[in-house]
């Protein structure tokens, strides 16, 4: 089987951050979305596959390179505008070849694996697998119609009047029939080549579709808010342990990882916690579910519930929470309670007491 991720996409409700880092590489418990998914892939078995790439191509291919740090061989297919994820595997036909695959949206999170859903699809290869799990607000997604047997009826993208709470999770399974759908459809309202269609496409012609519940934990992180829950979540699963160095003034409470070459002094560490290499804390109180990035520097900071990226600076500023502070960050100020940071890269904000 290969692996087709999809990382082009603009990321808007994602801005300040997309503005200067594509969606997939904001980091969920220090590491990149997209390298969840791609961890995820190669833990079914997967060693080929092709990253989808739109204007952010260069940010991506430096974090992923040509795979091999992730035990895969990565080609790079240039989409040149967001026509759509069935426009994606057309472009991808040719890599594809007549290969089952798993197509992957880098932005979807599923922290228990794929292991599950790949064995069932390789039971009986039907021409497609979908994962479903129940949502509150159906219309945000492309949504299933099953039957008792788990044979998908109909399927349609984000519907105003959805026929059943089922979402149609980001990763989807399928053997070479696709292409044929992907090359009858049409380009829908929003000018885009919709998978949804061109899975509705198969259901219509009569091959297998079928779907199941994904029974771990889902998310598209396309807010600040899905980036916070992804990060408890996956903060829970990280192995404690302390690589760099904390002084015998500081105190550590639950899970907690320090990795190496931090320094951690006079300190009140709270896990689920991740302290990135080379970051300084002094006299702060960090945690729990917070993810501190690299070479950060805290002093005289509380700060809980958020993802702060790589190289920030917090300094005379507690209380924070729910936070993402991006890149290079300068925050600076008094006492603070209950505050609220959704600020970009080489931001500096002054919290005022
Ligand atoms: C896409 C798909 C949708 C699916 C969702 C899952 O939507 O079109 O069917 O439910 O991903 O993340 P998008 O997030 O691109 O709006």
């Amino acid at each position: 089987m290969k692996a087709l991720i999809l990382s082009g996409g603009m990321g808007t409700r994602l801005r300040p951050f997309t503005y200067s880092m594509p969606k997939q590489l904001v980091p969920v418990a220090n590491k990149p979305i997209l390298t969840h998914c791609l961890e995820n892939v190669r833990a079914i078995g997967v060693e080929d596959v092709a990253v989808v790439v739109g204007d952010r191509a260069e940010d991506i291919r430096a974090v992923v390179g040509d795979g091999s740090a992730y035990g895969l061989n990565v080609t790079y297919l240039q989409q040149e505008a967001p026509l759509g994820l069935a426009h994606a595997v057309a472009i991808a036909e040719e890599f594809l070849g007549d290969e089952d695959f798993v197509m992957y949206l880098g932005d979807n999170v599923l922290a228990d694996g794929i292991a599950e859903p790949a064995r069932d699809f390789l039971a009986d290869r039907p021409a497609a697998r979908l994962l479903l799990t129940k949502v509150d607000d159906p219309r945000a997604y492309g949504v299933a119609e099953v039957d008792a047997e788990g044979r998908v009826r109909a399927l349609v993208e984000k519907p105003q009047q959805p026929r059943s709470d089922l979402a149609v999770i980001g990763v989807y399974f399928f053997t070479a029939a696709v292409h044929e759908a992907v090359r009858a459809i049409e380009p829908s309202a929003r000018g885009e080549l919709e998978i949804t269609d061109a899975i509705q496409y198969l259901v219509e012609r009569g091959d297998r579709v079928v779907a199941g519940e994904y029974s771990g934990y889902w998310k598209d992180t396309g807010s600040p808010d899905d980036l916070l829950d992804c990060n408890r979540v996956l903060l829970r699963g990280l192995h404690p342990g302390v690589r760099g160095e904390v002084d015998a003034a500081s105190t550590l409470e639950g899970h907690v990882v320090v990795e190496a070459g931090a320094l951690v002094e006079r300190s009140h560490l709270v896990g689920p916690l991740v302290v990135g290499a080379g970051s300084v804390v002094r006299d702060s109180e960090l945690g729990p579910y917070t993810a501190l990035g690299r070479d950060c520097v805290l002093e005289d900071a509380g700060i809980r519930d958020s993802i702060v990226l790589d190289g920030v600076s917090i300094q005379g500023v507690r209380g924070l929470s729910g936070s993402l502070i991006g890149r290079s960050a300068d925050v600076r100020g008094g006492e603070a309670t209950g505050r609220r940071l959704i600020i970009g890269d080489h931001t500096r904000a002054e919290v005022a007491a």
